[in-house]
């Protein structure tokens, strides 16, 4: 019986246990023995129930997203082969599926190099920790402070300074302090943000490429959420220039592309310092100079699937779904309320209101974030389930 067959029986025999409500609810044990199917089926009711939450049509807490079925074939076949990059002339089929997508993205974000990684945070550390290769006497990093926290943590790493520079009245860099700082000192880095966490927007990204470049310093996107705006021809002015290329940039696919994590890429314009010459005796080559080591397909073929099945137009038309939605539901704010509203151009709709709107975050319906320092009240547009008639008739009883 192959792995496959073996899933699938599993998967039947769950699908068998037809009395998930009459069941007690018992916990799984970890044990010698094992557990009845029954206690197992049980348990996977409830996970399943829970992950059901963020796909359902008015969820817009945070960018978790459902994911497509070619995703999760692509992450089934992943599974299935369960190879190593580590040696890839092992798997030259895997290898050249890799480099196809990556390839594609490389054109996307117009860069020349890269990888995949687990995630927009391991993309932030790298490209710190490529810079500081690059300029080994400097130390400090500057990034606006709406900036991922992900960045603070790499700096912590990597024994860097952070240094946050205040944002204008629409929640960007403010380009003159950041301009001022650079005077002061001269930083190891400038890090833009395309999409921020809290409220989607985004830093003037051409114009910090273009600080970094007068001052010889590294620069830095992060794109991990508003990376996906890149694939939409009418969306290009919050992007760089052509002419003004970051030196690298990090995208995750697994939040506003709907992949299973983990999908995130880190792509560069100059191929990466050769940063250790250790080896490895047991492979045939060096071993690589990044940060992540096993890897299988597990982050790209999920998105490879997508793309060679449904084509790259399905990623565009599930943006422009999402960012409609968007501004429908911001629009309806403003038709149905006094609440100051706040729209992002990556997604994300911020609002203030003083009613209590406790219930909806406990849901899991909004959350919150700061904005211009003050408290708001925030949907994310991240998920293709999601419906913003659905959300405002959630939101009705307070309007
Ligand atoms: C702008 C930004 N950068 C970095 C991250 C971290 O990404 P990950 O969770 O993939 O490590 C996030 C996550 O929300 C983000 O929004």
């Amino acid at each position: 019986m192959t792995e496959l067959d073996q899933a699938l029986k599993t998967l039947q025999q769950l699908k068998e246990v037809t009395s998930f409500e009459a069941l007690a609810i018992k916990s799984t044990t970890i044990d010698d023995q094992g557990n009845d199917m029954d206690i197992i089926a049980n348990q996977v009711q409830q996970l399943l129930a829970e992950g059901c939450q963020h796909q359902s049509t008015g969820w817009a807490a945070h960018m978790t997203t459902s994911i497509s079925n070619e995703s999760l074939i692509g992450q089934i076949l992943s599974s299935l082969h369960n190879g190593n990059l580590l040696s890839p002339e092992l798997y030259p089929v895997l290898n050249a599926l890799k480099n196809q997508t990556l390839d594609w993205l490389c054109d996307v974000f117009e860069q020349n190099h890269g990888h995949f990684t687990a995630g927009a945070s391991y993309g932030n550390l790298e490209a710190l920790w490529q810079a500081k290769q690059r300029y080994p006497n400097r130390d400090t990093v500057y990034l606006a402070q709406t900036a991922h926290y992900s960045i603070y943590k790499a700096c912590q790493i990597l024994g860097l300074t952070c240094q946050p520079i205040a944002t204008d009245n629409e929640d960007k860099v403010n380009l003159m302090q950041l301009s001022a700082a650079c005077q002061v000192k001269q930083p190891l880095a400038i890090i833009a943000t395309a999409g921020t966490t809290s409220t989607g927007i985004f830093d003037p990204i051409s114009d910090c490429i273009k600080l970094a470049n007068q001052i010889d310093t590294w620069c830095h996107i992060d794109a991990a959420w508003g990376g996906h705006l890149k694939l939409l021809p009418e969306r290009q002015d919050l992007f760089e220039k052509p002419g003004f290329q970051a030196n690298s940039i990090c995208f995750d696919p697994h939040k506003a592309w709907g992949q299973p994590k983990p999908c995130s890429v880190l792509l560069y314009q100059q191929p990466v310092n050769l940063m250790l010459s250790i080896e490895a005796d047991y492979l045939q080559q060096q071993p690589n100079n990044r940060l992540p080591g096993s890897q299988g397909g597990e982050s790209f073929l999920p998105l490879w699937f997508t793309l060679v099945s449904s084509g790259v137009e399905t990623l565009r038309q599930s943006s422009r779904f999402t960012l409609e939605q968007a501004q429908f539901f911001s629009e309806k704010l403003n038709e149905l309320t006094n609440w100051p509203t706040f729209t992002s151009p990556s997604g994300i709709v911020c609002f203030e209101t003083n009613k209590n709107l406790d219930k909806l975050l406990q849901q899991g319906i909004l959350s919150t974030a700061k904005r211009n320092n003050k408290e708001v009240y925030r949907a994310v547009f991240a998920n293709k389930q999601i419906n913003a008639k659905a959300l405002i008739e959630k939101l009705q009883p307070y309007l």
